[in-house]
């Protein structure tokens, strides 16, 4: 994977470090932090909310450190139970401010994760820790309408977090290419910026996986993340699968979704760790998957069509139905297989082209330009002689470099 990012997370490489580090939602990072300063007990928590990436967990961790507050985190959708809550947060919520020490910030983040009807217990407990606290606490969701979490609407200051501007998305990353020392063309940021919606983390992410290692950044070389962004549909498929209760349901999903079979593979792929905590559920799903995989092969290597129906029921029902307890929430991820075909497709498209040339130059199938003259002529390029017939068969620069690479 060391293709797609070189180095850190660019996520976490450009962190907020301190208040005004941060970009957007200026009067929601103020209401938050006067909020924390005017704090005292018998004062509403506060629920930070709004959609993904826009900076809600960030604004709770910067504010407390520098307002010096100790932050106790804990991600709500990791807590199921009344107890889990309380045992974690309990004795922490009891300890008063030390007179001349600054006192606890309990942050108690994604706590939509908690909204299910099988949480209950875990959301009681919210509310109970909230009535006890004689600290500060604070919450963070992107989506707190649900009617069941209605008490704890009421109980809290509701702080609103919008989607980050594209005026504002722009600059910043060219902030971030300037420290990485990435010339990039406007429009290219201005493509990122736009199809990232307002969500910063995820506008960081698509800059990384294009300028990453590079010097220069044009329009072109971003297009790919607009093919991509149209796959997003994903997300809804993948929930959609993997809550299926019978091999039905899940069989359905195909039909649902506009994703093509292959791509719909490795999205499930990616994500069946993610969703399949258990051993057990876990390697039944892979055994699923990889007999689909090997009906799939079968199907396209014999063009026996027929084979695909075996890989369309184990890629749904059969990993569906590995499942033996609830479904439960996950944040999906994107493909990191996709992710890096797309960044690596000019170089694909150049190889394609190369072996293409040396075909018709050859008098060859380009099958037989791919296996029997291309892993030699990699190897022989970087010689005198290597060149030279470089030049005979007019492969340009860029198609030496890239077979030079392979060699
Ligand atoms: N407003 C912002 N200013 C600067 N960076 C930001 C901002 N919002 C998000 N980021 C970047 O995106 C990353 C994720 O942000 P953060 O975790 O605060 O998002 P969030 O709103 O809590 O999202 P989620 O709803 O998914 O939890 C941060 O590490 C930071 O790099
Ligand atoms: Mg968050």
């Amino acid at each position: 994977m060391s293709a797609t990012y070189v180095g850190a997370p660019w996520v976490d490489k450009y962190r907020p470090k301190k208040i005004s580090d941060i970009i957007g939602n200026q009067e929601a990072v103020q209401q938050f932090v006067s909020w924390l300063k005017a704090w005292k007990p018998g004062a509403k928590p506060a629920l930070l909310h709004g959609p993904p990436g826009v900076g809600k967990t960030v604004t709770v961790e910067v504010a407390a450190q520098e307002l010096g507050y100790e932050l106790i985190a804990l991600n709500a959708s990791d807590v199921r139970s009344a107890d889990a809550i309380k045992r974690t947060l309990g004795p922490a919520s009891h300890y008063g401010t030390i007179f001349g020490q600054r006192g606890r910030l309990i942050f108690l983040d994604e706590v939509d994760g908690i909204s299910t009807a099988e949480d209950r217990g875990g959301l009681t407990a919210v509310l109970e820790l909230i009535r006890e606290a004689r600290t500060p606490i604070a919450l963070a969701a992107n989506d707190p309408w649900d009617p069941k979490l209605r008490p704890l609407r009421e109980a809290c200051l509701m702080i609103r977090f919008n989607k980050v501007r594209v005026t504002q998305l722009v600059p910043f990353l060219r902030k971030i290419c300037e420290a990485e020392g990435v010339k990039a063309d406007e429009r290219a940021l201005r493509i990122i910026a736009d199809l990232a919606e307002g969500d910063v983390r995820s506008a960081i992410n698509d800059l990384q996986a294009v300028a990453g290692g590079r010097k220069v950044l044009k329009p072109e070389d971003v297009e790919w993340l607009r093919a991509r962004n149209r796959q997003y549909g994903a997300f809804d498929v993948l929930k959609m699968l993997f809550m299926a209760r019978t091999a039905k349901e899940a069989k359905e999903v195909i039909n649902s979704s506009l994703i093509d079979y292959e791509t719909l593979l490795q999205w499930v792929h990616e994500n069946l760790p993610l969703q399949y905590t258990d051993p057990e559920e876990l390697a039944k799903a892979y055994d699923a998957l990889s007999l689909a995989d090997v009906y799939l092969g079968r199907a396209k290597r014999k063009q026996r069509w027929e084979l695909l129906r075996y890989f369309f029921d184990l890629m749904t029902a059969g990993v569906a139905l590995a499942r033996k307890g609830k479904y439960h929430f996950v944040k999906y991820q994107f493909p990191k297989k996709i992710l890096m075909m797309s960044r690596t497709k000019k170089a694909r498209e150049l190889r394609e082209e190369a072996i293409r040339i040396i075909a018709s130059k050859c008098h060859l199938s380009r099958r037989a330009a791919k296996t029997e003259i291309l892993p030699f002529l990699s190897i022989m390029l970087p010689t005198p002689m290597g060149q030279g017939i470089a030049k005979w068969l007019g492969l340009s620069d860029d198609m030496v470099k890239i077979l030079v690479h392979e060699g």
